[in-house]
């Protein structure tokens, strides 16, 4: 519906909501569309084991419809609780009446703690490239954005370059490791590093963590909050949305301090009051589930990204192989023709070469690009659709390559 002429003169749209609809789910679209195999969005696909849908059946069956307190249901809490002590070791257990917050999904969780930590005039650092959202969800709230880069090709993070960027209104970093879009796992160093950055100028640590049952490394993921010191400036975000491929259910959560966690828990009461409560009922039934299921998630999708990087290879795509989560960045400047932007090149490999993936471009906000252009490609689906859409990708690349050397013979 338009709005009326009157309307538009006196309500104007906002600086500061979004230019546009995300690119990544514009793919998706675009992908049933032109009935392309979508290695685009990170939409995962793993079954989800029949007690937990009769858990969450169930729940709804017993009335259990309402709204929980906005922090979430004690039983889930508790559930939260016991199960970061177990996967991390926790000598002590986040309390869960003052340092867990349930969310819908991570998205409300990093937008209620920034809203918690940033206010108007302040800024905080955003590493690219990055997930998509963090850059929206800074603009959405009136924070600035400051860029930090990854260094390609291996995308290692110098803690140095976020003390470069930052000054007295800097308020946190947000990290995200296992990361989306490169699949890199921060080393013990590297977090270190990140974590004396944080403590010398006095910012909060934002850990995105909601891939880190999905690692391909010996050892589990490091965690910021469990450097030392860091307990009372490190925020933990986490979901059920990718270990359970379940990201229609919108839980996520929140652990940390107490103090920043009331801070984290007022936003969130007024943002959505509560999520979802049968979910949450669910959500506690499967965090209890035995290790066994995370390393067969663990064995599944690391099958899924042999397939998918084999194919690059094959085409002769430089990229660096994911430790974690599940996505490739590729660079494919050999293969966009001069003149061609990452979003039309991402556009041909579609339309003609029946594949959806993701243009660079989104993940790096408004910060300054060096390098050349880069495409992401996600392993989240079963491994028959990685297949066929691998061997598209790879499939066309390896013509276009020749057909943009012929047009632009080299030398
Ligand atoms: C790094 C990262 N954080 C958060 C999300 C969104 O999580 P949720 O569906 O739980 O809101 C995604 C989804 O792809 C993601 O990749």
């Amino acid at each position: 519906m338009s709005v009326t002429p009157d309307l538009e003169s006196r309500v104007k749209a906002p600086t500061n909501i979004p230019t546009g609809e995300s690119i990544i789910r514009g793919m998706t679209s675009a992908c049933q569309a032109a009935g392309a195999v979508n290695l685009a969005q990170g939409i995962p696909s793993y079954p989800l084991p029949q007690d937990l849908q009769e858990a969450a059946v169930a729940a709804i069956r017993s009335d259990d419809n309402q709204y929980t307190a906005p922090r979430g249901s004690m039983r889930f809490l508790q559930a939260i609780s016991e199960f970061e002590r177990r996967r991390w070791n926790m000598p002590a257990p986040y309390d869960p009446e003052t340092q867990i917050c349930v969310t819908c999904g991570a998205t409300e969780a990093m937008l209620a703690t920034l809203l918690a930590v940033a206010e108007r005039g302040s800024n905080v650092i955003v590493i690219t490239p990055g997930y998509e959202s963090y850059a929206v969800n800074l603009r959405l709230i009136g924070v600035e954005a400051r860029y930090v880069r990854l260094r390609a090709p291996g995308w290692e993070l110098d803690p140095a370059e976020i003390a470069a960027v930052a000054d007295r209104n800097t308020r946190a970093v947000i990290v995200n490791s296992p990361h989306n879009p490169t699949g890199r796992v921060f080393t013990r160093e590297e977090t270190q590093g990140l974590a004396d950055v944080c403590q010398r100028l006095g910012i909060v640590a934002i850990h995105d963590a909601i891939y880190d049952e999905l690692y391909f490394t010996d050892e589990r993921p490091a965690r910021i909050s469990d450097v030392p010191g860091m307990e009372q400036r490190s925020i933990t975000i986490n979901a059920l949305s990718k270990m359970f491929s379940v990201t229609g259910w919108r839980v996520g959560w929140v652990t940390g301090a107490k103090d920043l966690m009331d801070r984290v828990a007022r936003v969130h009461d007024f943002l959505t009051i509560a999520a979802p409560t049968p979910f949450q009922a669910a959500g506690a039934a499967a965090l209890s589930l035995p290790a066994g299921y995370f390393d067969e998630l663990r064995s599944v999708y690391r099958t899924r990204r042999d397939i998918l990087v084999g194919e690059l290879e094959r085409a002769g795509v430089s990229f660096q192989s994911p430790a974690g989560a599940y996505y490739v960045m590729c660079d494919v400047g050999p293969f966009v023709r001069p003149g061609e932007g990452e979003a039309q090149f991402a556009q041909r490999l579609l339309l003609e070469g029946g594949v959806g993936v993701v243009p660079g471009q989104c993940f790096y906000g408004a910060a300054e690009r060096t390098g050349g252009p880069q495409i992401r490609v996600a392993f989240a689906k079963g491994e028959e659709t990685i297949a066929e859409g691998a061997r598209r990708l790879s499939g066309y690349l390896g013509a276009n390559r020749s057909q943009a050397r012929r047009d632009h013979p080299v030398g």
